[in-house]
């Protein structure tokens, strides 16, 4: 099984796990921008960060679905959410569209944001939504910063990945 990991990350938290999944799995790994020919691989590993509803990257599995359509594909995201919050659901349903969602494998994982390195757009925004956001916790984490990303989030997509290569 010939695999490729593609990201893409504004603040490293999917790279970060891309890098991870790297080192775990037999694979070559891209940012998504520099993504290589699909043709030469049987399973596709595409992870990225969650902004305003939407994974990152997440659209290139809908624009290049004719190629993918005749492979595996795996995708995770990395958010603010944490993966049992409900809003993910929501989040995978916005970002891949219903007829593709059937042949992909999703695996929410925890992110990270460190607020003194956001771009200033970015810190503002992020500020304006947590005067929306009535959960204080998450309304500090969006004016503060987190770090939930840790190497054990990737287990259960190097279970997977293990488990198809031996299906096989
Ligand atoms: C401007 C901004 C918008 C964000 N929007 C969301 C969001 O809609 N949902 C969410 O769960 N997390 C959101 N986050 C949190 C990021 O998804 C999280 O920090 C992620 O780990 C970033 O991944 P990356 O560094 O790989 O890009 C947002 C963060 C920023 C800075």
């Amino acid at each position: 099984m010939k695999t490729l990991i593609l990201y893409k990350s504004k603040y490293g938290s999917s790279k970060q796990y891309a890098q991870w999944l790297n080192s775990e799995i037999n694979s070559d790994i891209f940012e998504l921008d520099k993504c290589p020919d699909l043709s030469n691989y049987n399973l596709i590993i595409l992870g990225g960060g969650s902004y305003f509803g939407k994974i990152n990257g997440s659209d290139f599995i809908s624009k290049n679905w004719n190629v993918l359509k005749t492979k595996k594909i795996i995708l995770f995201s990395t958010s603010g959410a944490k993966p049992q919050d409900p809003l993910i659901k929501n989040l995978y349903e916005d970002s891949i569209p219903a007829e593709i969602r059937a042949y992909v494998r999703y695996f929410p994982l925890d992110g990270a944001c460190a607020y003194e390195r956001l771009t200033w757009t970015h810190k503002i925004l992020s500020f304006i939504g947590s005067m929306f956001q009535s959960d204080p916790v998450k309304k500090n984490e969006m004016r503060q910063g987190f770090d939930r990303v840790k190497k054990e989030n990737i287990n259960p997509i190097v279970e997977y990945v293990k488990n198809i290569v031996f299906a096989d």
